[in-house]
This record gives C-alpha cells, structure tokens and sequence, in this order.
C-alpha cells in the first residue's frame, strides 16, 4: 500500500489542506492581474499554494494563462532570460508546434535557436545569443505583455525563488530593468516568492529597491493544528488506518506545525502503524526522523563558528536575555557585539527567525536535535 504522505513535492488535491484564505487571495489577485509577491521559510508550502491557486483561476477564467518560471537552478541573469522565454513560450502555447511557431514570431530582434527533441511536447527548447540578449533584452522581457494582447489573454507570471536574483551579477541594474518593463504591463501581472526571508525582504520592503511597492505582500504562515489534526487523520483513514487524536496533536507539536515536516513526521508514524496509531508510535518515529537528519545537522555545525555555536547554545537553551552579562558567561558568548554579530548571520542563514523580538528556530528538528542531542553533553 502506497503511504498517504508527500512531502518535497507540490501538494495537490487530497495532499494539500487548508489555505482557504490565502488561495482565495491569491485567485483574486491572479484573475485580477494584481502583482503579488508571497514570503516565507521554505517548505512552508509556496510552490504548492501558487499551484493550487493557479489551477483554480485558470479553471474559472479561460481566458487565464499562468506561467511559472523556476529559479531554482538558475544563478546569472542569462539562464534567467532563457528560463524566462522558455516558460512563457511553452506555458502558452497549446501544441508543441505552436509553441515553435510563437518563437518565431514574436522574437524579430533576438534569433531564438530553437531544437526539438525526440519527444517534441516536452522538448522543445529555445536559446539565445547572451550577446544579443544582454544588449536588448526587451523583447524578452516584454513577451509577457506582447503574447497576452497577440492571443487577447490576460498571463500571470509566476517566479518561484526569485530570491535568487539577488546573487546575479549586477542584481540592481537587473531588478530595475524588470521592474521598468513589468510595471507598464496592463494585460500580464508577475506573482514573485521565494524563501530566503531576509534576501526577499531586502528586494521587496526597502523604499531604495527597485522592486519596492511592487505589488501586494504577504508572509505565508505555516498551517494551524486544526487543519493539520484533521488532514493527518482522514490520509490515515483513507488507507484504512486509524490514529488517535493524541497521536495527530504529538505529530503537530513535534514538527512545529511546519508543513513539511509534518507530513514527514505522519508518514514515518503510518509506516509502523499497523492499524492504530499511537502517541508512542509517533514517538519512535520522531527519534528515527532525527537520527535520519542528525548526519545533516552535524554537517551544518561544522559551518558555524565558536561564538555563533555559544549563541545557539543559550537560544535552545531557552534564555531570553542573551546579552545579560551573566548569560554571556554561562555559554562563552565573548560580548555584547559578538552576540549581535552572530545572531544577524544566524537570521541571515535562514536558521533563526525573529518576530516580534521572539527568536525561534525554523527547522523544529534541527531545534530538537541540538537541544537532545548536540548541547546534551555539554
Ligand atoms: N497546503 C498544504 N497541505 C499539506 N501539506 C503541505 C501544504 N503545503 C505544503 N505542504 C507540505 O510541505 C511540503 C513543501 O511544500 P512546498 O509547496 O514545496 O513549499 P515551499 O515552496 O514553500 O518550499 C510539501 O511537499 C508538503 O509535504
Ligand atoms: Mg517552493
């Protein structure tokens, strides 16, 4: 039997759970060609929340097209135009020899090189000359807007990690040329999200960015531990398994309410169930997910320095006033500046998360693992 978990690709119909709120949002906002840009640690559920979102629209509005553009392999501003002119090409096209078609016809400046595979639905694939393209890269950049008035379609763009061109070359000349293309567009809107939080916000919510005021911000929050109770419950059901309502808030509390992990966490659990699942059985499949990862974590270890280690040291080990000169003492943290200095690149790495003054851990296993495991014989 098939295990009624997934986790590390796009949740879908019976996968995905909760979101009312958000996907109705973001349905409004796509339908309404309203820029959206969508926060949040990874594997909070971004990708699948913009997938679900964009099936919806499309369904209610054939006149919809949305594009996603991936960055995740992307690092240099040639690779993005590529990926950029390859999705929307494809993404509107209904047949591959349209889509080649398309190439042709809407690049006059730019000589796309196109080649089709042996499987041309799927391998159709177009390249430009990085000379050209850099010197005029508005054909490219505009093809959202020239394809929705030549077909009379409204497209969103959808850019998932677009935090990644914040590493390009020169990413302020880059995002200025995006932003005074999109920002004239009327008939094709650009839903931008990605989860390096620090990196996303410096883009989007600093007035001296180009991107500032792009569109409506969000920050995606991870699920509530109604929708995740009774979403662990009915998979199990659905395979004619049974767990305790014990067992579904355990699941919930160990993994945070972290998406991810939380499907993770139920699927190890559902593995060792026979039929009914229980608070000990979630508890053995805890400590094998941490024994799974404590390989990982040590890896990560090694890249923190000495004073950055202390820093974690004292945050698990719940204190509150870090920087108290006895605290200082306690975990070795050399001084106040020392202390700001790490907590700023731990917050930068993605490790810690501070809101409102309350710093926590983003990966609740790695939280565990350091307080269980790491800083236990110490
Ligand atoms: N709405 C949801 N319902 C149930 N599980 C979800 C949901 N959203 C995300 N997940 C879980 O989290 C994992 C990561 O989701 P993903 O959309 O890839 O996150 P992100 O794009 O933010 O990194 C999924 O594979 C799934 O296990
Ligand atoms: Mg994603």
């Amino acid at each position: 039997m098939e295990a009624p978990f997934i986790f590390g690709r796009i949740a879908t119909a019976e996968n995905f759970t909760d979101r009312q709120q958000e996907t109705a949002h973001l349905v409004n906002n796509f339908e309404s060609l309203i820029n959206t840009i969508i926060i949040s640690p990874r594997r909070w559920g971004k990708s699948s929340l913009v997938h679900k979102a964009a099936t919806l629209a499309q369904h209610e509005d054939k006149r919809l097209k949305i594009c996603v553009v991936d960055l995740f392999n992307v690092r240099s501003e040639e690779q993005f135009y590529t990926a950029f002119a390859r999705s929307l090409i494809q993404g509107t096209a209904t047949r591959w020899d349209e889509a080649v078609e398309n190439a042709r016809r809407f690049f006059t400046r730019l000589v796309p090189k196109i080649s089709i595979g042996a499987d041309p639905m799927n391998e159709v694939s177009i390249d430009f000359d990085w000379e050209e393209m850099k010197r005029i890269p508005d054909e490219i950049l505009d093809l959202p807007e020239r394809l929705a008035i030549a077909k009379d379609i409204k497209i969103v763009v959808c850019i998932d990690e677009f935090q990644n061109v914040a590493e390009f070359e020169d990413p302020l000349f880059f995002q200025r040329k995006l932003r005074a293309h999109w920002q004239q567009h009327q008939k094709a809107s650009y839903c931008l999200y990605g989860s390096k939080r620090h990196m996303m916000m410096e883009v989007f919510a600093d007035p001296s960015m180009p991107f500032y005021k792009f569109g409506d911000l969000f920050f995606l929050d991870k699920i509530d531990t109604e929708h995740l109770v009774s979403f662990i419950r009915e998979r199990f059901h659905s395979t004619g398994k049974e767990i305790t309502d014990a067992a579904c808030l355990k699941i919930v509390s160990l993994t945070d309410n972290h998406p991810y992990y939380t499907q993770q966490l139920s699927q190890l659990s559902w593995l060792r169930t026979a039929d009914d699942c229980t608070e000990e059985i979630v508890a053995k499949a805890h400590e094998s997910l941490v024994e799974q990862l404590s390989l990982l974590f040590a890896n990560l270890m090694e890249t923190f320095t000495f004073q950055q280690i202390c820093y974690l040291h004292a945050v698990v080990a719940g204190e509150k006033a870090v920087t108290s000169a006895e605290t200082m003492y306690k975990y070795h943290i050399s001084s106040a500046t020392s202390a700001s200095r790490s907590l700023k690149t731990l917050i930068k790495k993605d490790i810690l998360d501070s809101k409102a003054g309350e710093l926590s851990f983003q990966d609740p296993i790695f939280a565990y693992w350091l307080k269980s495991r790491y800083f236990k014989a110490r």
